[in-house]
């Protein structure tokens, strides 16, 4: 019997033939896979990665909220044309503690992940407030209702705790500090920003909103998005791995 007509039993049985596949398939699947279990951690260790002071965290939580998902990626491709317009590539690492992430697919706008530090508060207000302010022919949405809008950060310790359960590695000194975070971070000039900046390196404290009165939803999220992208050092990794 030659081996063309050996092969014939698999083609004129459809049982045979479903059985082969799966034998085929499940062995591609252990090559993949098997690899994965001995090495000690799939993602690279980056320095300068830290979780999100409760303040961004909060703001983050406004970013799902409000959906800005369905319009913003946060995931730059290793490709020449995104790393051009956007910076380095994304790592890993860099969305490690985003529970869930937001790497997203929809670029109705642009690609978010390292937005942070490219414009000055008043301009993410103005522009949250209305878009066209900054942008002429802009179709975001308007939010100006976020500096309108008090935080609600009365659970954000719990929010914490939930985050450390699913692996961040949030301290019981971060979590029984969490509310008073928020308010250190939201403040300009606050006697304790560096009690704020050694739990959460480079954490920058100020008025993100314009309003010193009150802690709104647009402090939450400015504070967040002015830390997109801010906390790997990629000079270090730009003349190493001379990227382009
Ligand atoms: C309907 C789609 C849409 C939604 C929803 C949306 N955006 Fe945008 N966004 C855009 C577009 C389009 C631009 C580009 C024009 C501009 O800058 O306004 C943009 C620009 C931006 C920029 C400036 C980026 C840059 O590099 O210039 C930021 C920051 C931003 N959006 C934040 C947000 C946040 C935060 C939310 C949620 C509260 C949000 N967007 C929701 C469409 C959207």
């Amino acid at each position: 019997m030659s081996l063309w007509q050996k092969h014939a039993i698999f083609e004129k049985n459809s049982i045979i033939l479903v059985i082969g596949i799966l034998i085929v398939i499940a062995i591609g699947g252990l090559v993949e896979i098997v690899p994965l279990f001995y090495v000690k951690n799939t993602i690279e260790k980056v320095e300068g990665v830290r979780p999100y002071t409760p303040l961004e965290l909060a703001g983050r939580d406004i970013y799902v909220r409000e959906g800005c998902y369905l319009c913003h990626s946060q995931m730059i491709r290793p490709l020449r044309d995104e790393v051009e317009r956007y910076g380095h590539y994304s790592l890993a690492a860099e969305s490690k503690y985003d529970r869930p992430f937001q790497w997203g697919s929809e670029r109705q706008g642009p690609d978010l992940s390292r937005v942070g530090g490219k414009y000055s508060d008043d301009w993410h207000r103005d522009h949250l407030r209305n878009p066209r302010s900054v942008v002429p022919g802009s179709i975001m949405p308007d939010y100006g209702f976020l500096e309108k809008t008090d935080l609600d950060y009365d659970h954000i310790d719990a929010n914490l705790k939930t985050q450390a359960e699913l692996g961040v590695p949030y301290t019981a000194d971060m979590i029984a500090h969490a509310k008073s975070d928020v308010v250190i971070q939201a403040t300009t000039d606050s006697p304790d920003a560096g009690d704020l900046t050694k739990r959460y390196p480079k954490a920058q404290a100020r008025d993100y909103d314009g309003d010193p009165t009150r802690i709104t939803e647009a402090d939450a999220l400015i504070a967040y998005l002015q830390m997109l992208g801010t906390e790997v050092d990629f000079k270090l990794y730009d003349d190493k791995a001379n990227i382009r």
